[in-house]
């Protein structure tokens, strides 16, 4: 469901009014009379809808009958796929629709919330854990009971992406012992903080490509990494592929040999499978037994959890709505980095694929591979850096000397203490990836106590004196920051506590 009677009572909050097909939502337990005690309409009749509504919300792209009913000028928010689609996109365009394609979210830090790829990811992976606990015939934690000892079930998940990153979650939660591999080495701390083991090749090529994806490795890589699974293969009771190439087929990463080194009754979960499957045995759709291992090939994971998948996107799509709407009614503001990225058809003009978003390091990711354009590093401010830093030193340098022979000794003291903190305390806050930032907040809060605890000592009533003048300021500031460090902290822990969270 592209609405659930949550995500629905919000955008009624917003304004609108929202209306859905009687029954739309029984399959994912959302039933009519949950929409309607949140004040939506259920229509038993849509044929009108289609010709009334401003924002048409879906899950997939809307059929030849259903677009000839739009009305111009209409924004549709559906998943799209407009790279495989051109003749539906010209169709959109010809009917002066809108199109926002939940498929084309650009990754950036701040479009996360729309990102229902990720959403769908994550379901996929948990999915993918418990469709593998199902065929697999034994428990997935360790027990010792008066009937004998079970040893814990080994899981290799291959590709640490999102849906291999909640795979790892999800198995490491049943108790198995949890095994993950990479092409791209930064995920490597995400594996371990989850508790799972992250395995390594001493073979070295980072496989991080534009914007947070993954390139396709050289095949001498492929052939090491083939080396270690083959080795993992004879060890393990479960695998779950997950690695993918925006735009290219699946890497084969699980051989015939491979599943034949397996135990019998061990689990490969492909979810690869879309896109040619990790394996060549994998059957779309699927369930299949190859010597004695079930391989599953399911396509639809995140529709064998509708209920969460709905709130999941329901979610994602209110995001989209929510920035859609102004003080003055809808507006699809193109200025707009990620509402730019995500609409693909506008003024009856396709305007897919997007122009390449400005990457920033921070964000760490973007539209995908096939449709950016590679960028070249800026020489120049790179080289220069070096140049301004030694510069500034010697600058520093010569004020402290010229300093010290008016200034009293004590004084001098003090202010080298002071510049060089400010130049440490700069190199740090600089230094640190902008994922950090948050944690980084607490930290200066710690920081900013000290500060203050000494401001307080300096301090003399009346405040008249220059020191007590800056102590003052300084108390001011540095309380500002604590309290402002502790509402980003909160918000943070927020953002994880279990069951708080709708998103
Ligand atoms: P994906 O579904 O395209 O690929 C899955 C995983 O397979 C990737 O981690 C990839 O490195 C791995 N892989 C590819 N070829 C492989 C091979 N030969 N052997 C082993 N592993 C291989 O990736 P996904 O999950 O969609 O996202 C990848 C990354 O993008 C995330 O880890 C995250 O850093 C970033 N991201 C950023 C978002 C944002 O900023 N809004 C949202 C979602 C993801």
């Amino acid at each position: 469901m592209a609405a659930t009677p949550q995500t629905a009572q919000k955008m009624i909050a917003l304004g609108h009014t929202v209306r859905i097909e009687s029954g739309a939502g029984v399959a994912a337990s959302f039933s009519d009379a949950a929409y309607e005690a949140e004040g939506v309409e259920v229509l038993a009749d849509t044929s009108r809808v289609w010709s009334e509504a401003d924002i048409m919300l879906k899950v997939r792209g809307p059929s030849t009958e259903e677009l000839g009913r739009l009305k111009r000028g209409a924004i549709l928010i559906s998943f799209i796929w407009p790279g495989l689609n051109p003749d539906l996109l010209r169709a959109l365009a010809g009917a002066g629709v809108t199109t926002v394609a939940m498929d084309a979210v650009p990754r950036l830090s701040r479009s996360q919330k729309m990102d229902a790829l990720s959403s769908m990811a994550n379901i996929a992976g948990y999915r993918a854990v418990i469709e593998a606990a199902h065929l697999f015939g034994r428990f997935f934690t360790g027990q010792i009971t008066a009937a004998g000892r079970t040893a814990p079930a080994k899981v290799l998940v291959i590709g640490a992406g999102v849906a291999g990153l909640s795979a790892v979650g999800t198995a490491m939660s049943l108790g198995a012992i949890v095994r993950a591999f990479d092409t791209r080495p930064v995920v490597k701390d995400q594996v371990c903080s989850m508790g799972a083991e992250f395995l390594e090749l001493s073979f070295e090529e980072d496989g991080a490509g534009t914007g947070g994806y993954a390139k396709t490795m050289s095949p001498e890589f492929i052939e090491a990494e083939m080396e270690l699974f083959m080795e993992q293969a004879r060890e393990v009771d479960i695998i779950i592929t997950t690695a993918l190439i925006p735009g290219k087929p699946s890497p084969e990463l699980i051989t015939e040999e491979m599943l034949k080194a397996m135990k019998p009754g061990s689990v490969l979960v492909d979810l690869a499978a879309e896109r040619g499957g990790n394996c060549r045995l994998t059957v779309a759709d699927a369930v299949t037994e190859v010597h004695g291992v079930k391989i599953v090939g399911y396509t639809d994971l995140p529709s064998r959890l509708p209920a969460q998948a709905s709130q999941m996107y329901g979610t994602n799509v209110f995001r989209f709505v929510e920035a859609m709407t102004g003080e003055d009614g809808i507006n699809v503001d193109l200025e707009d980095e990620v509402i730019r990225g995500s609409v693909v058809t506008h003024s009856a003009e396709v305007t897919w694929p997007p122009p390449a978003p400005a990457v920033s390091h921070q964000d760490g990711a973007s539209a995908p591979a096939d449709t950016l354009t590679p960028s070249t590093p800026s020489a120049p401010a790179t080289q220069s850096r070096p140049l301004v830093t030694l510069a500034m030193m010697v600058l520093v340098g010569a004020g402290l000397l010229g300093l010290g022979r008016v200034a009293p000794p004590e004084f001098v003291g003090h202010f080298t203490v002071f510049i060089l903190s400010c130049f440490i305390g700069w190199q740090v806050v600089w230094n640190v990836t902008a994922a950090l930032h948050t944690p980084l907040m607490s930290v200066t809060n710690a920081i900013s106590g000290i500060i203050v605890l000494g401001a307080m000592l300096e301090l003399k009533m009346p405040v008249t004196s220059v020191s007590s003048i800056l102590a003052a300021v300084a108390i001011l500031l540095a309380s500002i920051n604590v309290a402002g460090g502790f509402l980003v902290t909160q918000r943070m822990l927020r953002m994880f506590q279990r069951g708080s969270s709708d998103e």
